[in-house]
């Protein structure tokens, strides 16, 4: 396997200008770009650092926002990035924040939190339990704005040891409403080259990191339909047109797209989670309503399940002589794609991850059926996907997240804030472009010092 040109032009440039990060003369090229991860790790365990982080992420708990409401999330976040002094654009997407640290110049590097709640009631008993009723952050997004917020202190700080500039996205609207589609549609990742995110996991242990190539999440997408037949005396059914009757038979037969057309070795998964209909022990019901989500982890097997499910629905009432219609209500829950990461991003990770954590505390992720909305950003750039452990069994058992009981442990805060912060300082360094010539760079890097925020 030979190495891109742009390898030796990056050792060349560290051996003419040594990184700044460490400047320990007597490291290797290599050694000094080992060194950063672990030395960003060591400033975000600071403590001021670490109870910033833990501060910010308590606040934001205690007031979950569902999609596009996430204002005071949003004020947080900004209020936060005036203190450090990081020029920042507002509104993308509502509510969305996207931050600028570095020169100002290219390259352009994207770090992504996600910002909103779910629709759930928390019922763990805390201090900072939410204080909205029916609305908690059940999946750690709370967390995940704080580590980005860790990030850009870090980042701030060396900011002039940046070579181009880090995009601090802060993203709405994960849950369900697609959030980083419309932070794309406005513009969130112009001139960006690629995008990294992580999601905290309970399953995974605290201070290890797990995920893979290729596809790791799943296509999502959600039907909703309503059967109508004919209500009447349920003793009479001889009169009616039984819509209950026939949404039970379109039920089984949805079962029957998975285990009978799909292809065994491609995962797919087809739920229906809503039935309505009748109200009465004895009435037949005009009409049922049946919703559910389906899953697949290809674009084409996507499609042909989306196409399928529509045929079934309508042709198996039609058996019962009902009628069906079938919406995907696109414009409310639009379809994610599939969440692939890009292998030579993945090479890189493995890289920086190793150097953080140790090679043995990087894991390979077995892809799950869940979904993500950073698939949007991965459809338009490269784009890195990866799960941060948090389990630590001597503090009880960490809930999946969308738990009721879900709880986040904090002390993974300053692993998610040098995690995004040597991800986006390492690919800097490692991706400078290819015509610039070292000594233009090198004026570059000197001359762009301290006035990024007048250029953006
Ligand atoms: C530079 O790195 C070497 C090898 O890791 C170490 O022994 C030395 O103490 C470091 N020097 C400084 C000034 O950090
Ligand atoms: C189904 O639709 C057809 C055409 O619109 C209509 O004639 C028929 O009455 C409908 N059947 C039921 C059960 O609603
Ligand atoms: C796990 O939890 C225990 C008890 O709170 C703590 O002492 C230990 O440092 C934690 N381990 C890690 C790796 O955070
Ligand atoms: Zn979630
Ligand atoms: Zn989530």
């Amino acid at each position: 396997m030979a190495f891109p040109k742009w390898v030796s032009l990056i050792f060349i440039a560290i051996v003419i200008m040594p990184l700044p990060i460490s400047s320990n003369q007597s490291l290797s090229p290599e050694e000094e770009l080992a060194q950063i991860p672990v030395l960003f790790l060591e400033y975000a365990k600071r403590q001021d650092l670490f109870d910033r982080m833990v501060s910010i992420r308590r606040k934001i708990h205690e007031n979950p926002e569902l999609c596009y409401e996430e204002l005071e999330t949003s004020k947080l976040i900004r209020a936060e990035l005036d203190r450090l002094g990081i020029h920042y654009k507002y509104p993308l997407a509502e509510t969305g924040v996207v931050g600028f640290v570095g020169t100002g110049g290219p390259p352009f590097v994207a770090i992504r939190a996600d910002m909103d709640a779910l629709a759930m009631q928390e019922i763990v008993e805390w201090e900072h339990k939410s204080k909205i009723p029916g609305k908690m952050h059940g999946c750690g997004h709370d967390a995940h704005v704080a580590m980005l917020l860790g990030a850009a202190s870090i980042l701030q700080e060396h900011r002039h040891q940046l070579q181009g500039t880090v995009v601090l996205v802060f993203q709405p609207a994960e849950e369900g409403c697609a959030g980083a589609k419309k932070m794309l549609e406005e513009g969130a990742l112009e001139h960006v080259s690629a995008i990294f995110a992580l999601h905290v996991a309970g399953e995974h242990p605290i201070g290890s990191v797990a995920s893979r190539p290729g596809p790791i999440l799943a296509a999502s997408g959600f039907f909703e339909a309503v059967i109508s037949g004919k209500g009447g005396h349920a003793a009479i059914p001889q009169h009616t047109i039984d819509p209950i009757l026939a949404a039970s038979n379109v039920i089984v037969s949805l079962q029957h797209l998975v285990s009978r057309e799909a292809d065994p070795l491609d995962s797919q998964v087809v739920t229906v989670g809503k039935f309505q209909g009748g109200g009465a022990f004895n009435v037949i019901p005009d009409s049922v309503t049946i919703g559910g989500t389906f899953r697949a982890f290809s674009k084409e097997s996507f499609v042909q399940l989306r196409q399928r499910i529509k045929e079934v629905i309508t042709g198996q009432a039609s058996v019962q002589r009902c009628n069906a219609t079938v919406l995907f209500n696109e414009i409310e829950k639009p379809f994610y794609p599939v969440t692939v990461n890009d292998k030579d991003l993945h090479d890189f990770f493995g890289k920086v991850a190793g150097d953080l954590l140790g090679p043995r505390n990087v894991f390979e992720k077995q892809p799950l059926m869940g979904a993500e909305d950073f698939s949007f950003y991965q459809e338009v750039i490269p784009g890195y996907f990866f799960f941060l452990g948090m389990k630590n069994d001597s503090q009880g058992q960490y809930k999946p997240g969308h738990s009721p009981d879900f709880r986040v442990n904090e002390d993974v805060l300053p692993y998610g804030a040098a995690f995004h912060a040597s991800l986006a300082t390492r690919y800097l360094l490692e991706n400078q472009p290819k015509s610039t010539s070292m000594s233009d760079q090198k004026k570059k890097s000197t001359s762009t010092k301290g006035n990024f925020h007048d250029e953006l």
